[in-house]
């Protein structure tokens, strides 16, 4: 037996499609801009990312898909065999 405590496993990071809203990134991450440059997050954990396009604030989410009525297909993208052979 040991003294030390088990190390706790680190939770995943995670990104969660809200529907008809923001991409929603939880546990450990960097964000960072186009230029390679980190944006700080002050230690936030849990950040929202806009999907809708209208956020004043990207690439955050400012809750303007509320206002112009964003909805989001969350459908997966795929092929079926139904697709087959369709014109
Ligand atoms: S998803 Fe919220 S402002 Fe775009």
């Amino acid at each position: 037996m040991t003294d030390t405590a088990p190390t706790p496993t680190p939770r995943p990071t995670t990104v969660k499609a809200v529907r008809n809203g923001p991409l929603q990134l939880k546990g450990t991450f960097r964000l960072l801009d186009p230029n390679g440059e980190e944006y700080d997050l002050d230690g936030q954990r849990i950040v929202l990312l806009c999907r809708c396009g209208k956020s004043k604030n990207q690439p955050f989410c400012d809750s303007s898909h509320v206002r112009t009525g964003f909805a989001s297909d969350d459908q997966p993208a795929c092929e079926t065999d139904d697709d087959e052979g369709a014109a």
